[in-house]
């Protein structure tokens, strides 16, 4: 099989994975364009490591096909593999093993060829800061830097496509942000499929991403499509002094104010309105006109929630809950997606 006209490009396509009667991963399909950063996102159990271990050979589908630059992951396993750079869950180092053996062997194992080995290993380890753990024994090492063993390991043979499943997980946040700008940096030249169940560090490295729940995937957008389901609707929160049918007629009367949803008693004369707005830029003209009109504004506060918020919301909460967010994510950009397909059969006929 020769090479497709998309150049290096990851093609998924109905890959389904059964585990006895069990369905992991339920007719998933999608693409990842050239050195596009794609963010894998789904609860725990939701399917990601089941997917990744499927799309770089490690497992068998039961169903479906991966196609990697043209070449077919079931036809062509060795083709595939080697633009593959993977960094498993659990990083496959040998404990006994010093970091540079470990990995000069492992780039034997991946065919890079002796003459470059040294190098290579010298690159990889120089990347993810463990030159001078080099000669430490991996089981030894911390799990932030067996993780970034992992990482190094990945590297090596410059393969094209890099396929991270978890790769900050159990880091501490220096370690985290960098991870995050190595990722960042390899997508210059990588194509990279990372999986994570943190929204925000979707949004921090990621153009695109997939949302998987429960084996199948739940939502497929950008970020900034993300963002704006994530946020909904911005709101200003007012503490605002004045008879409360004044303000409520003067709020409703400002351009940009989308409507109150709700009112709260904060002391005598004083009230709490919760404000639905266009955006930001009506807070002016809102501030103004009420005080314009003998109303005091005592406080006012944007609740919108920003991403991070939302996966503050989505992490802390207990898997239950966060799977029903997940869930209800994938429902409302489902419906979004409805709704605007709808419009534009409208404007078609129109
Ligand atoms: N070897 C296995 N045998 C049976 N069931 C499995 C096996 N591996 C995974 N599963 C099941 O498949 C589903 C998906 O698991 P998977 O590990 O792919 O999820 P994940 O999204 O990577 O989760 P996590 O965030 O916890 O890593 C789970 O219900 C899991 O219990
Ligand atoms: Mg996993």
């Amino acid at each position: 099989m020769g090479k497709g006209h998309f150049n290096r490009m990851v093609e998924i396509k109905n890959l389904t994975k059964y585990y006895g009667l069990h369905p992991a991963v339920k007719d998933i399909s999608f693409t990842v364009g050239d050195r596009e950063v794609l963010g894998f996102l789904g609860p725990n159990g939701a399917g990601k490591s089941t997917t990744m271990n499927m799309i770089t050979g490690c497992l068998p589908s039961t169903d479906g096909t991966v196609t990697v630059d043209g070449f077919d992951i079931a036809k062509d396993p060795m083709e595939v593999k080697k633009r593959i750079g993977y960094l498993p869950e659990i990083p496959p180092v040998y404990p006994e093993m010093r970091v540079r053996d470990y990995l000069n062997f492992a780039a034997g194992l991946k065919r890079v060829p002796r003459k470059d080995r040294k190098k290579q290993v010298d690159d990889a380890m120089e990347r993810l800061h463990i030159t001078d753990m080099q000669k430490r024994v991996i089981g030894h090492l911390s799990k932030g830097y067996r993780q970034r063993v992992g990482f190094a390991m990945a590297l090596l043979g410059s393969p094209k496509f890099l396929i991270l499943d978890e790769p900050t997980v159990g880091l501490d946040p220096t370690q985290v942000m960098e991870v995050r700008r190595l990722i960042q940096e390899l997508s210059l030249d990588h194509t990279i499929i990372f999986s994570t169940h943190i929204l925000a560090e979707v949004a921090a490295v990621c153009q695109r991403v997939v949302i998987i729940n429960k084996g199948t995937i739940r939502a497929e957008d950008t970020i900034a499509h993300l963002e704006e389901s994530v946020a909904g609707v911005p709101m200003l929160k007012m503490k605002i002094e004045g008879e409360m049918s004044k303000v409520t007629n003067i709020l409703n009367s400002i351009d940009g104010v989308l409507g109150i949803d709700e009112v709260a008693f904060d002391s005598p004369g004083v009230n709490i309105f919760t404000v639905k707005v266009k955006n930001d830029n009506v807070r002016k003209p809102l501030v103004s006109t009420l005080v314009g009109q003998d109303c005091m504004v005592l406080e006012i506060t944007s609740t919108k929630p920003s991403l991070e918020e939302a996966f503050v919301k989505l992490t802390q909460t207990g898997t239950t809950s966060r799977e029903a967010a997940f869930e209800e994510l994938g429902k409302k950009m489902e419906a979004e997606r409805q709704a605007e397909e709808k419009a534009g059969k409208q404007k078609e006929a129109d």
